[in-house]
């Protein structure tokens, strides 16, 4: 691994910005993809060692218990190939610019107006989009400490400064995340890589005041007990995003949408690509919203086998944050969480390992009862 590598790993592409190196990706949590050196036209504000590092995505095929990059360990709905495959048929022609009919069904499923969503290639391309929208280059988004290290990532490619403040233990919002002045506040919530959430109306409450736009990021809500969107009625600078890559079992297919009052969205849209989602996405992901039951299946799975996990895992010392998300952030009762990591990968367990200046912590997705009873026979 070279030192170019190591940076990508263990920076997150902060770079001087990062006021402490907490909570970013171990450097050695896992991927090993064969980086080129970036070529020396490479804008030279991005600097050398720019870039976010993903989660490891071993070749299908491959024997690993994959609890690296919380995804669905169940298969999406029954009806998403069908559906996939009628809309392969007409890939002579662009899809909707919208997203129709998926838009208006995203739309009745959360008893907003189709106004009032926008669909994109993934949560990931419309938090690009809203730092496009929002964002004069030059100025800073404001982020928590931790969040979600690709936000600061693509603020800095949009030309962007990330002010971070630093949540509570608890997960709680301080104050200066609601008085600092920015054109745009993101949180992340339930929140990664910790798993805390925090109560939309005590939200509210927290963030009244705030200037400017505010990006909720419910990339895992489905697994909280409740979502914002109910309050974007009497928030219309709020935008929340969703995806279907966690509770639909979708990553694979890339959709993701953000909900808020129709002017912001109409915003969106007018920095976005032409065709943000392309045919398959549309037919699979509305396939998929059409089966409740299997959506309820997945989450109700994911839920039992958190509870499970969190027992067990406490019951062998392991400290534990309370989750509301599909994985779990743990701290091993011995050793460094990166010498836990390495131990997994070796029984074929991929984990994802962050520092926090200290031991180091964990995130490991929920896996299926089979994975997670591999995950528990590894960590005994
Ligand atoms: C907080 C958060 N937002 C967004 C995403 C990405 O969502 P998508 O797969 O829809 O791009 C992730 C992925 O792990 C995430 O953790």
């Amino acid at each position: 691994m070279t030192a170019r590598h190591r940076a990508r790993g263990n920076g997150v592409g902060l770079g001087g910005q990062a006021p402490r190196q907490h909570f970013v990706h171990s450097a050695d949590d896992g991927p090993r993809f064969p980086l080129n050196d970036m070529s020396r036209f490479l804008r030279a504000s991005l600097g050398d060692g720019f870039g976010y590092t993903p989660g490891e995505q071993p070749a299908d095929g491959r024997e690993w218990v994959k609890l690296n990059t919380n995804e669905s360990p169940m298969a999406p709905a029954p009806g998403v190939a069908a559906a996939v495959a009628a809309a392969a048929a007409n890939l002579h022609r662009y899809p909707s610019a919208d997203g129709e009919p998926l838009r208006s069904a995203v739309a009745a499923h959360h008893a907003v107006e189709s106004s009032q969503v926008a669909l994109g290639n993934g949560a990931d391309a419309l938090i690009n989009d809203c730092l496009r929208a929002f964002c004069e280059p030059g100025t800073s988004v404001l982020l928590t400490q931790p969040t979600y290290s690709l936000l600061a990532v693509a603020a800095r490619i949009h030309g962007l400064g990330a002010h971070v403040v630093a949540m509570g233990a608890d997960g709680s919002l301080a104050h200066a995340f609601t008085t600092t002045p920015a054109p745009l506040r993101v949180l992340v919530n339930p929140n990664t890589p910790t798993g805390t959430w925090i109560e939309p109306e005590h939200l509210a409450t927290a963030l009244d005041g705030a200037a400017g736009v505010v990006v909720i990021d419910e990339a895992y809500c489905d697994f909280a007990p409740r979502s914002c969107i109910p309050l974007l009625a009497d928030h219309p600078q709020w935008l929340v995003l969703r995806t279907f890559s966690k509770s639909y079992s979708l990553a694979g297919l890339r959709v993701g949408y953000a909900v808020g009052s129709p002017d912001l969205v109409a915003d969106l849209r007018a920095v976005g690509e032409s065709y943000p989602v392309d045919r398959c996405a549309i037919a699979g992901a509305h396939a998929a919203l059409d089966d409740a039951a299997h959506h309820g299946r997945i989450v109700e799975t994911v839920l039992s086998e958190r509870r499970r996990l969190t027992e067990q895992f406490t019951a062998r010392g392991w400290q534990l944050t309370p989750s509301q998300a599909n994985f779990i952030c743990a701290v091993p009762p011995t050793g460094t969480a990166r010498e836990t990591a390495e131990v997994l990968r070796a029984a074929h367990v991929l984990v994802r390992c962050f520092d926090d200046g200290g031991r180091g912590l964990l995130r490991i997705t929920i896996g299926s009862p089979a994975e997670n009873d591999a995950l528990l026979a590894a960590i005994a």
